[in-house]
């Protein structure tokens, strides 16, 4: 019987040859929404997105990842962004495109993410900010063992109330059932 849980799911840095897996994955308005802001990027769009992602990554500044499932393709995106006045200080943002939601698929992507961040990255904490109102990424969160705390004033972070962020620190207790490789047979490329 088809399984989606247990197909493979891999990280590829995301790079100008991904224009149309990417373009395509942004019918979905929701998605392009949170990559983009915008809810109908044209190819122009994506393409100069992506080329500003590649000059990121190789200024250190940040990351982004396409999420691919054996079968499926392309099915959403991980991001990475160093904080400029802290460098191992990052914050992890996710989107999977609607059609794939629910298949545990965030939740593996966002554990490579983390591993990847903290283990070739430099990075030593890990931010997320999660709306009051969206469930299912504080959801994903909480299962890679990110929590609540309480941002310090003056905090590079600057004005994101206090309780939309989630923190995950470098070395500490993750989540058992999605630490590392445990990722339900993850593998990354
Ligand atoms: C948030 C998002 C990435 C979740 O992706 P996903 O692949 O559907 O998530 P998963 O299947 O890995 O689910 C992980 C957990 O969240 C729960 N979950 C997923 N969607 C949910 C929903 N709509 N409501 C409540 N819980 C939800 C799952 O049940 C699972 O928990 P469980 O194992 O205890 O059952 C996806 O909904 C999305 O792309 N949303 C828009 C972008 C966004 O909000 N990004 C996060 C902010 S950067």
């Amino acid at each position: 019987m088809f399984e989606p849980r247990s197909l493979h799911l891999w990280l590829e840095p995301l790079g100008l040859d991904h224009d149309d897996l990417l373009a395509r994955a942004c019918a979905d308005a929701d998605f392009a929404r949170t990559f983009f802001g915008a809810p109908r990027p044209g190819p122009a769009d994506v393409r100069r997105a992506l080329a500003s992602i590649e000059a990121e990554r190789r200024a250190g500044l940040g990351y982004a990842d396409a999420v691919f499932v054996e079968r499926c393709g392309l099915v959403g995106i991980c991001r990475l962004d160093r904080d400029a006045a802290n460098p191992r200080l990052g914050e992890l943002g996710y989107g999977i495109a609607r059609p794939f939601r629910r298949r545990g698929y965030a939740a593996r992507a966002g554990s490579l993410a983390v591993d990847r961040a903290f283990a070739e990255r430099g990075i030593d904490v890990l931010v997320a900010r999660s709306e009051a109102t969206n469930g299912a990424s504080r959801r994903v969160l909480e299962k890679l063992g990110f929590e609540r705390y309480d941002e310090e004033p003056g905090s590079p972070l600057g004005t994101t109330p206090r309780n939309n962020v989630m923190r995950l620190v470098r070395g500490r207790p993750r989540g058992a059932a999605l630490s590392g490789a445990a990722a339900s047979g993850s593998t990354d490329r």
